[in-house]
């Protein structure tokens, strides 16, 4: 329950000012202190579902630009649902042949304009340079909602705060309570993977290891420098291609099969999948963001490892929290949560 993970995050919110009127582009902005608060209030969003019905209203008279350049269910959908709740109104586009874009206008053009119209953009675009694009024309501020096979940081955002409610004592980083995370697939091509490796590393004294499950087929597993860098912050990364032989250990076991590339979808990995017959530790949950294909077999949903819905649901509650913070409405929140 969200509330297990209130107790177990000290109640400060001086980092999320930081946050007011800044762009999100990438999970490495965020540091440790800054995400503890940010789950603190999502997890008050979650345990207080009804308090945002109230007159609160944090976000009422705001106005948000949700442009879905490439197709989306969850990320659009939330993004939409936590600025209705929290009382803002949108503005969505859903196809990018409907705007100027179709004509030839530059996203920076388009982004001048966006200026005009609303006090936050929500973007997902099939290009990794979108967001850089827009930003520079940008006064108000900007989410990255998935650009290309880049990032995708607040969906990275969700799933740790997934994890952090399944088990919130690993926040007490015992040693002897360390979680080994298997991921299934390629991180180079895998903006969710980057974006949740990232914040991964701000936690380095929860993990025993993350495990890169792949089917060896791509020879390039990382992004360059990509490895390095996680390393130095201090996350333990092993490689296996034996995905039964790794499976019985795993803690967490996060996996996710298609990427976006230009404008159609590859699926990649599928010779890894998994279903209520995989060899899983039997406390093991199984993060996926979805939407997925045939590595998840339905077979797995009514089981216990099954938290991929719940990581869908929070999302909600991380999204409700992330905006609140960047509108400067925190401490309206914070009071009254
Ligand atoms: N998790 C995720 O990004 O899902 P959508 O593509 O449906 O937004």
């Amino acid at each position: 329950h969200p509330r297990d993970l209130l107790r177990a995050i000290t109640e400060e919110h001086e980092h999320l000012q930081a946050l007011a009127n800044r762009h999100v582009a990438s999970a490495a902005q965020f540091d440790r202190d800054q995400l503890l608060q940010l789950f603190r209030l999502a997890a008050k969003y979650e345990a207080n579902p009804d308090r945002f019905l109230t007159p609160i209203k944090p976000l009422s008279g705001k106005l948000l630009i949700s442009a879905f350049y490439e197709p989306s269910t969850r990320t659009r959908l939330s993004f939409e649902s936590a600025w209705h709740r929290l009382g803002g109104d949108i503005m969505s586009i859903t196809d990018r042949t409907t705007t100027g874009i179709a004509k030839g206008e530059s996203l920076s053009d388009v982004a001048e304009m966006f200026n005009n119209y609303g006090d936050c953009v929500v973007l997902r675009d099939s290009n990794e340079d979108s967001v850089m694009q827009m930003m520079r024309s940008l006064r108000i501020p900007i989410i990255n909602a998935g650009n290309g096979t880049d990032e995708h940081p607040t969906q990275a955002m969700s799933d740790l705060y997934t994890i952090l409610k399944w088990r919130p004592a690993l926040l007490e980083e015992k040693p002897e309570d360390r979680i080994k995370i298997g991921i299934i697939g390629v991180p180079r091509r895998m903006r969710t993977v980057r974006s949740l490796l990232k914040l991964l590393s701000r936690f380095p004294g929860m993990i025993d290891e993350v495990v890169v499950i792949h089917d060896g087929q791509d020879k390039e597993l990382y992004s360059p420098q990509q490895r390095e860098r996680l390393m130095k912050d201090g996350l333990k990364l092993r490689e296996s291609t034996d995905l039964a032989a790794e499976l019985p250990e795993l803690d967490v076991v996060y996996i996710n099969a298609i990427a976006w590339v230009k404008d159609d979808f590859e699926v990649m990995g599928n010779n890894l999948k998994l279903n209520s017959k995989s060899p899983l530790k039997p406390s093991a949950i199984i993060l996926h963001p979805l939407a997925r294909g045939d590595e998840l077999c339905t077979s797995l949903d009514d089981t216990p490892h099954n938290w991929y819905f719940a990581q869908a649901r929070g999302a909600v509650f991380m999204r409700m929290a992330l905006l609140t913070c960047m509108v400067q409405r925190t401490e309206m929140v914070m009071d009254v949560l």
